[in-house]
């Protein structure tokens, strides 16, 4: 081998190892790699060819030829082992990555998790429980079954009795056929409380009731009351009026105007109904007042001396007056709901706006 060739095969070694370092740090995965190390170290290599090709040179040449190969294997092969190490240890840290739990998810959430509330109507029984707690009315409660005696006889309204169609009633298939019924007002936990309770009373009793009843813009078939009774010494219609003037004014606030009725309830003598200027046409009549202008919010009276009886109360010692509101009617007065039917439909669109 002459001066030339070698300085020759120098270039030649230089070259393949250059190319091949280049080939090796490029891969970017182990799998990349070792495609990488088949084609720069293989058996078809350009440095095993090179290899094959010292057989050619004369022993000098081929010497001095093959320990530049040799070294530039050598080196190479160092190379492959570091870029394998750091290639594996970047696979092993995404894999980890990728398998982490992460547990901050949930309290990184940009919109916070909706909640719910109360229904319209459940908010509106318990503002209009706060108004006579601070009356200084406590609040009971009743069953929604009732036997007959308590729904209608203690509350003068014997079998039979005209005013029975005042409730269209839902009867229960238990017992003797039509003595058991879905309460069709609150006014049975009056005759409850009286019986558990002896005088004075003052409290209001609110619940869900039941009529066989076709839905209407003012109307439900279950619906919610809040009853009111006071037994009391010397109790006349004005305590009444002014009571109920009290709460209109907490509730609807003084602008709104209310009104009392003459009406008949068996249980009440006299008897009158609460009626407030309908707010959805402030008076001048619509479809949900069927166009006179007003809504009935309630009825009330003094309590009848019969249902004192009933429930072993002296009339000549006591006297009471009872009410019975409509919760659905004083939400629906109170947010201008035209229809009343929308409160039992559980469209959300609607229930979140209160
Ligand atoms: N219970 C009656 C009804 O649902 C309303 C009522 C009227 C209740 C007069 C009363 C009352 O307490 O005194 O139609």
């Amino acid at each position: 081998m002459t001066v030339g060739e070698t300085e020759a095969m120098d270039g030649v070694a230089a070259r393949l190892e250059r190319d091949a370092a280049a080939a090796i740090r490029a891969a970017e995965t182990t799998e990349a790699l070792a495609d990488a190390v088949t084609a720069v170290l293989g058996k078809r290599s350009a440095l095993a060819r090179a290899h094959r090709d010292l057989a050619g040179l004369d022993p000098n040449a081929r010497r001095e030829a093959g320990r530049m190969l040799h070294d530039a294997r050598q080196r190479l092969e160092e190379l492959v082992a570091a870029r394998r190490e750091e290639l594996a240890a970047s696979e092993r840290r995404a894999m980890l990555e990728g398998d982490r739990l992460d547990l901050t998810e949930v309290t990184t959430v940009a919109s916070p998790i909706a909640r719910g509330h109360l229904h319209l109507v459940d908010q509106t029984q318990r503002a209009l429980e706060d108004v006579f707690v601070a009356m200084g009315f406590t609040v009971a409660e009743g069953p929604e079954s009732e036997t007959d005696w308590y729904n209608f006889e203690a509350l003068n309204i014997p079998p039979a009795h005209p005013a029975r169609s005042m409730w269209d009633t839902f009867y229960l298939d238990l017992g003797q056929p039509e003595t058991v019924v879905l309460r069709t007002h609150t006014s049975p936990v009056q005759v409850h409380l009286m019986e558990e309770q002896a005088p004075p009373i003052h409290a209001v009793m609110p619940g869900r009731c039941y009529r066989h009843e076709t839905p209407d813009a003012r109307h439900l078939a279950t619906f919610h009351q809040l009853e009111g009774l006071v037994v009391d010494k010397g109790i006349t219609f004005a305590d009444l009026a002014g009571t109920l003037e009290t709460f209109t004014n907490a509730y609807f606030g003084a602008d709104i105007h209310t009104r009392l009725r003459p009406a008949y309830f068996p249980f009440t003598e006299p008897s009158a109904e609460v009626e407030i200027t309908c707010t959805i046409c402030l008076g001048a009549g619509c479809r949900t007042c069927s166009n006179t202008g007003w809504v009935e919010l309630a009825g009330c009276g003094m309590v009848d001396p019969a249902v004192f009886e009933a429930v072993g109360i002296d009339p000549t010692e006591w006297t009471g007056f009872a009410f019975g509101f409509g919760i659905d009617r004083c939400a629906q007065m109170r947010h201008g709901i035209a229809d009343l039917r929308v409160l039992d439909e559980n469209e959300l669109r609607f229930l979140r706006q209160f």
